[in-house]
């Protein structure tokens, strides 16, 4: 059963593809007016439409999360279309550098993705927070990943970084505006089926998809539909007195 995100305007971004788009199509459907902040237009056009179809309320803006401006436009969006921004999902990410050892990392991908990973949700937080200040209240979830509680060999020294950050800045940010209405907090899924990540991690390669499989206590990943109904959860008054934490989604993996 989902809980109810009427009326809230919603900031995802990264909205056109994998978890993003999912997470804002459950959102929509739990009744949030969504806009999606994306470097890939045609997909998040896409994505805006199959919304309006089912009777949805969203728009799509190109925004690329390591550019300031970019991210105060995107903010600048959603507050002149509703008046407010009840929520962000700071989720725009990417996966470079797997199975490499940070020897090995080459310096342009460790620039890449800390750009893209850290800063990119930094500078969501640097754009949000003042709205939310000023409206008195919101409700932010960043994307971290299992990568940003435990080191592993599979993702690569810079992935793991980003998301430990991600996971720091979280903490750090709860702290600072629990006392004004806000919330933050971040997601932590494990390997999630059907994303351009598993496929990077296994793709047609059935032997390595069994060891991945083997990690996860539950015997299998995770659904995207699984990580979307969570991230719309912490949208949700249910989970009103929940801020600073970092939530796994992972079929047990870290409970080990
Ligand atoms: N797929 C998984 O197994 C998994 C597991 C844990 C965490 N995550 C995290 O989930 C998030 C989404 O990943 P996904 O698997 O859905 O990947 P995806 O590639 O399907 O989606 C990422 C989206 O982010 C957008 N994007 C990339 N760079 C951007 C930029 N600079 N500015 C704006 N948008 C940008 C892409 O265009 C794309 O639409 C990432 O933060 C990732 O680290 C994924």
């Amino acid at each position: 059963m989902m809980h109810s995100l009427e009326g809230k305007a919603i900031l995802v971004t990264g909205g056109s593809s994998g978890i993003g788009q999912a997470s804002a199509l459950a959102m929509a459907r739990a009744g949030a007016m969504i806009t999606i902040a994306d470097i890939d237009m045609a997909r998040g056009e896409e994505t805006v439409a199959t919304i309006r179809a089912r009777g949805g309320d969203a728009v799509f803006i190109r925004a690329d999360v390591r550019d300031g401006a970019d991210v105060e436009a995107a903010v600048h969006c959603v507050v002149r279309n509703h008046g407010r921004l009840d929520g962000a999902f700071n989720n725009a990410g990417i996966l470079e550098g797997l199975f490499t050892s940070p020897v090995d990392c080459d310096e342009s991908v460790w620039d890449r993705v800390i750009d893209v990973n850290l800063k990119g949700v930094w500078l969501c937080l640097k754009h949000e927070l003042p709205q939310m200040r000023a409206q008195g209240g919101g409700v932010i979830v960043n994307h971290a990943s299992i990568a940003g509680l435990y080191g592993n060999g599979i993702v690569g020294p810079a992935y793991i970084a980003s998301k430990h950050g991600v996971v720091g800045l979280t903490r750090a940010t709860a702290l600072t505006y629990a006392a004004e209405g806000i919330r933050v907090n971040a997601i932590c899924p494990g390997i999630i089926n059907e994303t351009v990540m598993s496929e990077a991690i296994y793709g047609d390669n059935p032997e390595r998809e069994a060891q991945v499989r083997a990690l996860y206590p539950a015997g299998r990943v995770g659904t995207l539909a699984e990580v979307a109904e969570t991230v719309a959860w912490l949208f949700s008054d249910a989970t009103s007195f929940m801020t600073g934490i970092a939530l796994p989604v992972d079929g047990g993996l870290l409970a080990q």
